[in-house]
């Protein structure tokens, strides 16, 4: 039995070497442990470099691991001692099912179920930067009690984890790391996923003064959202998280060093915008969604009449004049601007993220640049310009007035 062994994990050992391993499976399971039913074991890319990774499929849940490929040898030598009776190593040259007796054992080869042994990514399982088990999550249904993520949840989950890393990027590479105090507001939070997020985020990060005046602050109008939120943070003894009922246009942010607005409907983006730009915010992320402001007003130029007769490329190209005009304005106003896809479209189809970074230096030119497009495409009106553009008159007129 014992050679039977030696053989199967000579051959595993052959197939690191030539680079043909492709997985290996261990079941038919008659071990001590009442929970576990099978291994499955595949090789993944870590930062640690090739690594394998052990999925324990269990009765009630799975969990993971990964090894070097040393130690996995080790692992599944003894795995095969001890109450797996059968693995099954898949390689790009041949397939080997290795059967355990009681007293003996016995290894088949067969033609290969893969061509080809591709290094696989650890997505599935990679090192999420958020710990499920923290409160908010298992409060939100995130994650259940044990701290597992909810099936219907994950894509809520990779989006949650996608907005810190943004944020802690954003937070790292800028000026904020060096101020007394942190400000946070998110206008619309909805359910609060992103505020807990962002609050839970710096609270465990921050340290000294930093952390005591951590300030985070949640903008939503819908009354039970508020209360659902202000319970939880609460509960969680989220001391400096808040959320206000209100409307963004309304709400005097004072000050803020982070702003965020993702997903807040149609021209609530453009007045969460406008309160980042006039409260001298160091960061603004956003993800704008419902742009009807725009494709209600949106003509085609003559050129692409032909093109956006189509009223999909339409929809697409109002998304894309709104958000492409909002990131000029706020570049006109000093800000550094970037865009792209904060999620994989299969997450969410609303997935543009508008990042914008405080630099101090305006650029008044853009104005032309703003205004020949608007004319171009017949936008007779936009949000976040016309607020600035009122700003702008209300300070002068109060300035000529002193
Ligand atoms: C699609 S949800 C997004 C929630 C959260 N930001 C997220 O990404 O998980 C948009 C939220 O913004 C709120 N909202 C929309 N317009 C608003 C406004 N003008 N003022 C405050 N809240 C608003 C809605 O009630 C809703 O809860």
């Amino acid at each position: 039995m014992e050679d039977t062994t030696h053989k199967f994990i000579a051959e595993l050992h052959r197939s690191f070497d030539a680079g043909t391993f492709v997985k290996l499976t261990l079941g038919n399971y008659k071990g001590t442990d009442e929970h576990l039913q099978k291994i499955l074991i595949r090789p993944v890319e870590t930062k640690k470099g090739s690594r394998l990774l052990f999925q324990y499929r269990g009765r009630t849940r799975d969990t993971t691991k990964n090894f070097d490929p040393a130690e996995a040898v080790q692992n599944i030598e003894s795995h095969l001692k001890t109450g797996f009776r059968s693995g099954h190593l898949f390689t790009t040259e041949n397939d080997f099912q290795i059967t355990v007796g009681k007293r003996s054992a016995k290894i088949s080869t067969g033609k290969p179920t893969f061509k080809t042994a591709e290094k696989q990514s650890h997505d599935r399982e990679k090192h999420y930067r958020i710990d499920p088990n923290v409160f908010y999550l298992k409060a939100l249904g995130i994650t259940t009690d044990k701290g597992e993520i909810r099936s219907d949840q994950r894509d809520k989950w990779k989006q949650i984890n996608k907005f810190v890393e943004i944020l802690e990027g954003l937070y790292e590479s800028s000026d904020l790391k060096n101020s007394a105090a942190l400000q946070i507001v998110d206008m619309g939070s909805g359910k609060g996923y992103l505020t807990f997020a962002a609050y839970d985020h710096f609270s465990r990060k921050l340290t000294g003064p930093q952390a005591s005046s951590l300030q985070v602050t949640g903008v939503e109008t819908r009354p039970h959202l508020v209360s659902l939120c202000s319970e939880i943070a609460a509960a969680g003894d989220y001391d400096g998280l808040k959320f206000v009922q209100g409307n963004i246009a309304d709400f005097d942010p004072g000050d803020v060093d982070i702003l965020i607005a993702l997903h807040a409907c149609d021209t609530a983006t453009d007045d969460a915008l406008y309160k980042g730009i006039a409260a001298n915010a160091s960061i603004i992320v956003a993800a704008p969604c419902c742009h009807h402001e725009i494709k209600a007003q949106m003509r085609s130029p003559d050129l692409l009449a032909g093109i956006l007769k189509h009223p999909v490329l339409h929809e697409r190209t109002a998304e894309t004049i709104t958000d492409g005009l909002r990131s000029l304005i706020l570049e006109r106003e000093g800000f550094k601007t970037k865009m792209f896809e904060f999620v994989s479209t299969e997450h969410t189809p609303k997935n543009n993220m508008l990042v914008a970074v405080r630099t101090r230096t305006g650029d008044p030119s853009k104005t032309i640049e703003i205004d020949a497009i608007m004319k171009t495409f017949g936008i007779r009106h936009q949000s976040l310009s016309a607020r600035l553009e009122d700003s702008a008159r209300v300070q002068k007129s109060s300035s000529e007035l002193a």
